[in-house]
């Protein structure tokens, strides 16, 4: 029997340690502009405007999500901020295995897992990102390091109703490079092909893969078409509400 495929399209900004309290103005802005109900939109601002940005986006259809949280709920974790309490904001998701945490902030799989555990217990989205290294995409280990992030950082709670994978090369993200869109179908095939292996066809056929990595309103409509794409993570993209539009229009077809 068929499954039949539920996957929305999702566009998510993320605006990285950019931004503030005039960028507010921009989300305002975008509020009016963007009544979208042909994708999700989540807009991923610094902790310190997710309550503004909740404020403002109450009562439209875009979504606002975390860049980051804690595996713990409370706690003596100076600086952190938990899952629960991003939930008791009215935050829907949040990102977590981003690269740039990976590197600067020395984020292992394990940890990750374990973030991803209490963002779905808490019943938030965890938009949980993977990719490789340009290194690792000249000696061909795209596959191995994709699958075995994905194998390390995915906790037994997922489910396609609680968790979307960001397929991020690293050597693409900020860069203005992109993989051919035959490299982005065979990695979110491939990633596709491990979920219906640890779960089931039903689940893998629901998941959303979304693809990140110098994602513009040049290039957003051609990614977009790419087989197994479900969506986009945009950063540098995100910033501006004219470009972060023009991305969301290229769900539209
Ligand atoms: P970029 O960033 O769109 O600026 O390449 C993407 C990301 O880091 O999620």
């Amino acid at each position: 029997m068929a499954i039949p495929n539920t996957r929305k399209r999702l566009i998510a900004g993320n605006w990285k340690m950019n931004g503030n309290i005039r960028s507010i103005d921009e989300l305002s802005e975008m509020s009016k502009s963007c009544d979208v109900h042909h994708c999700e939109v989540i807009i991923c601002p610094p902790a310190i405007l997710l309550s503004e940005a909740k404020q403002i986006m109450t009562n439209t259809s875009i979504k606002i999500g975390a860049q980051n949280c804690h595996y713990e709920n409370s706690g003596a974790f100076t600086g952190e901020i938990s899952a629960e309490m991003l939930v008791n904001l009215g935050i829907e998701a949040v990102i977590l295995g981003h690269s740039e945490r990976r590197q600067h902030f020395f984020e292992k799989d394990d940890l990750i897992k374990s973030k991803a555990r209490s963002a779905n217990n808490q019943g938030l989205t965890s938009i949980i990102c993977i990719g490789e290294t340009s290194e690792e995409k000249h000696l061909m280990q795209t596959d191995t390091v994709v699958i075995n992030q994905l194998r390390n950082s995915l906790p037994e709670t997922f489910s396609h109703s609680n968790t979307v994978i960001a397929y991020e090369p690293v050597w693409a993200i900020g860069t203005g490079k992109t993989p051919t869109a035959d490299e982005i179908a065979d990695v979110h095939y491939k990633i596709r092909e491990y979920i219906a292996k640890v779960s089931n066809a039903e689940t893998s056929n629901s998941i959303r893969i979304i693809y990140g990595g110098s994602v513009n309103p040049k290039n957003a409509k051609d990614i977009l078409s790419v087989k197994d794409v479900d969506g986009a993570l945009v950063g540098g993209a995100s910033l501006l509400e004219k470009d972060f539009s023009r991305i969301i229009t290229a769900t539209e077809y």
